[in-house]
């Protein structure tokens, strides 16, 4: 099978250069129609473009809610705790904040850094590797089945049922929710059988102590410990194998970037941040309106469906100095890909740690790498992986 893409062999309505480097489009969006509602089938949604708005959609939740009408996902109860607005939603984040504190995460930095350099050995001496299958895919879920207490050893089976219903195969709106709701199903099935397994017998899992923890003087019940489950395996997996994808397809391809972070491996954790705020590998996240209102003069009906784009909002002028200069050393760096308000990432922590122990290691022990001759990148939509990033070194 060819690696490489022609603008033809695009999905309908995929635009191959708007996917690949989306800041234009963006600049677009934020000039022409900064606030636009956009009809799509029987679905139809109001996109937000403009830093300001953007921030008032995430931070106003008692308009703009985050409940289980905003997305489906499969789910046959709300998600813990990304589904759930204020006041209930700042109980789920007291239990869970703790656990994904900076120093419950530097303890898996070493677990990590040999994973990571376990991949890097199968990959090094053949000198080419696909990054995303041999690194940017694999480590997220290898730390996070460990970490949750999911068994390693149907990785497999739990990366097709994620990729099932964040990528279900369907032509229409109604063919998605038919194929995420039978794999949710499945999800579920998975999730019963290792909290009744963990009910009986504890481990030293996260599994096992959301089940003996307490929520203002009460236990979670088992429902409660599926249903975060549900999303953390939604959650935890994709975003930072899409993150690994864009960093390093944007290092193999700015060379200077590059020799910078090689020289000054320091540099590293701003650089995160940048790429971040630059490549946005988080799109846009989504809302649901439960009270008629407006927004920059845009009416906004109870029961709409709101988009906040938050690649728009990183690279938004009227926020950003130099917002179109990708800077390694920018002195403060506010970026929105972890989102804002209430339900920013609760995994940002881990993200950041996967982040910076894969590109150090790479980066010390392949620093020289490019793409492979001729590979032109396909990104996904909505969550910018890359699945032919073919490197060369
Ligand atoms: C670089 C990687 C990641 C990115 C870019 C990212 C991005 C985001 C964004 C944009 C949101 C906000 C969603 C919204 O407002 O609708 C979010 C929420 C969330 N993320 Fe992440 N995420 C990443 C990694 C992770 C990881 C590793 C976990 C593991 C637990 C995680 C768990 C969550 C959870 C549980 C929420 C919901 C928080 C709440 O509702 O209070 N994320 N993430």
């Amino acid at each position: 099978m060819s690696n490489e893409t022609t603008p033809e062999e695009a999905a309908p309505g995929q635009d191959l250069e708007s996917l690949r480097n989306p800041q234009p489009l963006y600049k677009m969006m934020r000039d022409l129609a900064p606030v636009v509602h956009m009809e799509r089938g029987n679905m139809g949604s109001t996109i937000v473009a403009k830093h300001e708005d953007v921030l008032t959609v995430l931070r106003t939740p008692e308009i703009f809610s985050s409940n289980a009408e905003a997305v489906k996902i499969g789910q046959i109860r709300p998600l813990i705790p990304l589904q759930i607005d204020p006041p209930d939603h700042a109980k789920y984040r007291k239990l869970l904040d703790p656990l994904f504190a900076p120093k419950r995460i530097a303890g898996l930095e070493e677990r990590t850094r040999l994973l990571v350099n376990g991949f890097i050995d199968e990959v090094i001496d053949a000198k080419k590797a696909n990054f995303h299958l041999s690194v940017a895919e694999p480590l997220p879920s290898m730390v996070f089945l460990e970490l949750l207490g999911l068994p390693v050893s149907r990785a497999k089976e739990f990366i097709a049922l994620k990729d099932g219903i964040i990528r279900p195969v369907a032509s229409d709106e109604a063919g998605r929710l038919v194929k995420v709701n039978e794999v949710g199903a499945k999800i579920y099935a998975v999730l019963s059988e290792v909290v009744e397994a963990r009910i009986l017998e504890p481990k030293n899992d996260f599994i096992s102590s959301f089940l003996t923890s307490e929520v203002d003087g009460e236990r979670l019940t088992p429902d409660e410990v599926i249903d975060i489950c549900y999303l953390f395996f939604l959650a935890g997996l994709d975003t930072v194998t899409a993150s690994l994808d864009c960093f390093i397809a944007y290092l193999a391809q700015n060379e200077d970037k590059r020799q910078s972070l090689i020289a000054r491996p320091e540099l590293i954790p701003a650089a995160i941040e940048e790429l971040l705020r630059w490549e946005s590998p988080v799109t846009g996240v989504a809302r649901i309106a439960i009270q008629d209102t407006e927004l920059s003069g845009c009416p906004i009906k109870k029961g709409t469906l709101v988009a906040p784009i938050l690649g728009s909002a990183n690279t938004d002028e009227s926020f950003w100095e130099r917002a179109n200069e990708v800077d390694f050393e920018r002195e403060t760096n506010k970026h929105l890909a972890f989102g804002g308000g209430v339900h920013r990432c609760l995994g940002s922590h881990l993200a950041r740690m996967e982040l910076r122990v894969t590109l150090e290691e790479w980066h010390r022990r392949i620093p020289n790498y490019q793409l492979a001759n001729g590979i032109a990148l396909r990104y996904s939509q909505g969550l910018r992986q890359v699945e032919n990033l073919e490197l060369v070194w």
